[in-house]
């Protein structure tokens, strides 16, 4: 390559689609000689990929790109340029207007315009500042360079997958479908030649994501529409690949085929995301949520008799426009009703241009953080009860990276608990037997199973069983 080398730092802000972009983008973006640093300070290119589903979240770009200027106007006393670019959901929300507000950034492109960098970047050169917050037509994964092995091996053994984008639904409190776009969903052939490569170099265990996963309807190789549980157990037959994931999930798209295949497929984790956001109907209805508390607890139902050990977790947003007291304890009850393994709770943020924003009855900040304050809570120990659970059970472990300790690994149960271990190094990338001997407050600590253990799951919660 006869092109000087300069260095790129890229920070993901929000979902693990950001995380799976950053790294789709440092690809494209090495053929021009840029290898990705983790100092930002040395820096050529420094590209921040945002998040806008919550007002805190859309707040962190600008308080990064006051440490940024810095950094750029302390390069240039060296006379060094670095180019300062904002990518991801605040780019594609904001546009020209984030230039405006910050005059330390060059480049602001949307999530659909990352293939368009190396040409962005010569705009900005020539130019001096260059936006591009459309929706092109081309396809975008086509575009987008691929990885070397020795870059794949070095992001370790999971992975994301983007299969899905954008999202259709229109929940009203919700960025997403302007952010990101209408539902596209990528072909099974080229999702299947992304996972391959992602074996040959290592990779285990593939999640695959969307804003909207179960919504897929990519084209198959009969060239018909497959829904997702065909493309899980297309993907399943990839050698190499033990362990299967997807997130995010609608209920309202969680259809009997795709329940059956977390019952026939045992690479397919026990596991799942699926957001409720809230437990009382009248707050569903104007949230646009599409289902009810009894669909989704029938989903949940059906899901567990396929599955009895699967591991469920969720979204809840509290204090949305007009919610009451009753509507709040329906929340809590439908906590109780399901028993989660974990979930993440938020105060809900009025964001621009969604209707919620527009909605009367707007709730006091105190009142949201009192009822996310006690929804926390519950939820808290329910993700106890379930770690308790899993005490001296024996279940398989993926090793993925080095403990804080020396001989220490940490991996990931079946049920996405994080693991530490007393194992060598060499055994990052192998799945072994773990015997789970401590519940601590963030993961689980295990050793090594004898070879005669007998594989054991948690005692199953089922729904109205409680902790
Ligand atoms: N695609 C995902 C949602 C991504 S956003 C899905 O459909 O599940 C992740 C979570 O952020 C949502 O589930 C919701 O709980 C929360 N969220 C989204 N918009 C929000 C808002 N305006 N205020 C507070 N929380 C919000
Ligand atoms: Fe947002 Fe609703 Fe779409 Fe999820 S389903 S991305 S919450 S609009
Ligand atoms: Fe945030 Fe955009 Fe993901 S708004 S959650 S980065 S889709």
């Amino acid at each position: 390559m006869n092109e000087p080398r300069k260095q790129l730092y890229v920070k993901s802000f929000g979902c693990q689609m950001n995380v799976y972009d950053s790294r789709r983008m440092a690809d494209t973006l090495a053929p021009l000689g840029y290898a990705e640093t983790a100092s930002a300070a040395s820096a050529d290119l420094i590209i921040l990929n945002t998040c806008h589903i919550r007002e805190k979240a859309a707040e962190k770009v600008y308080s990064e790109l006051g440490r940024v200027r810095r950094l750029k106007e302390a390069a240039a006393a060296e006379g060094r340029r670095v180019v300062v670019a904002v990518a991801g959901c605040v780019a594609q929300a904001e546009g020209e207007e984030i230039i405006r507000r910050a005059l330390s950034v060059d480049l602001v492109f949307g999530p659909q315009s990352y293939h368009r960098l190396p040409e962005l970047l010569e705009r900005a050169a020539r130019d001096g500042k260059a936006v591009d917050t459309e929706f092109p037509i081309d396809d975008k994964f086509d575009r987008l360079a691929a990885p070397s092995a020795a870059a794949t091996r070095a992001r370790g053994v999971t992975s994301f997958v983007t299969v899905q984008e954008g999202c259709d639904k229109f929940c009203t409190f919700c960025v997403v479908p302007y952010t990101r776009g209408a539902e596209i969903s990528r072909p099974v052939q080229k999702i299947v030649a992304e996972i391959e490569r992602l074996a040959a170099a290592g990779v285990r265990e593939v999640t695959l994501i969307g804003q909207n996963v179960n919504a897929y309807h990519g084209e198959g190789t009969d060239g018909r529409p497959w829904p997702l549980a065909r493309l899980l157990r297309r993907v399943a037959r990839v050698e190499g690949i033990n362990r299967l994931r997807y997130t995010t999930s609608h209920p309202r798209d969680m259809d009997d085929e795709l329940i059956m295949v977390h019952r026939d497929l045992p690479t397919l984790m026990p596991q799942l995301h699926l957001p409720v956001q809230s437990g009382s109907d009248r707050i569903l209805a104007a949230m646009n949520r599409r289902h009810n508390r009894a669909d989704y607890v029938n989903i949940v139902k059906r899901l567990r008799e396929a599955r009895p050990d699967l591991a469920l977790t969720s979204d809840f947003i509290v204090g949305f426009p007009g919610e009451t007291d009753g509507d709040f304890a329906d929340t809590l009850s439908l906590v109780d009703e399901i028993g989660y393994a974990g979930a993440f709770s938020f105060k809900y943020s009025p964001r621009p241009g969604t209707p919620g924003a527009e909605m009367a009855d707007q709730i006091d900040d105190a009142v949201k953080s009192d009822r996310l304050q006690r929804l926390q809570a519950a939820i808290d120990r329910y993700q106890a009860a379930f770690n308790r659970r899993c005490l001296h059970r024996t279940f398989e472990v993926l090793f993925e990276r080095r403990g804080r300790h020396p001989d220490q690994l940490v991996g990931r149960s079946p049920y996405l608990q994080p693991v530490q271990v007393a194992a060598p190094a060499a055994s990052i990338g192998e799945i072994a037997a773990v015997t789970v001997t401590e519940i601590g407050s963030n993961s689980l600590f295990g050793a090594l199973a004898s070879k005669s253990a007998q594989m054991s799951a948690p005692r199953p919660a089922f729904v109205g069983a409680g902790a």
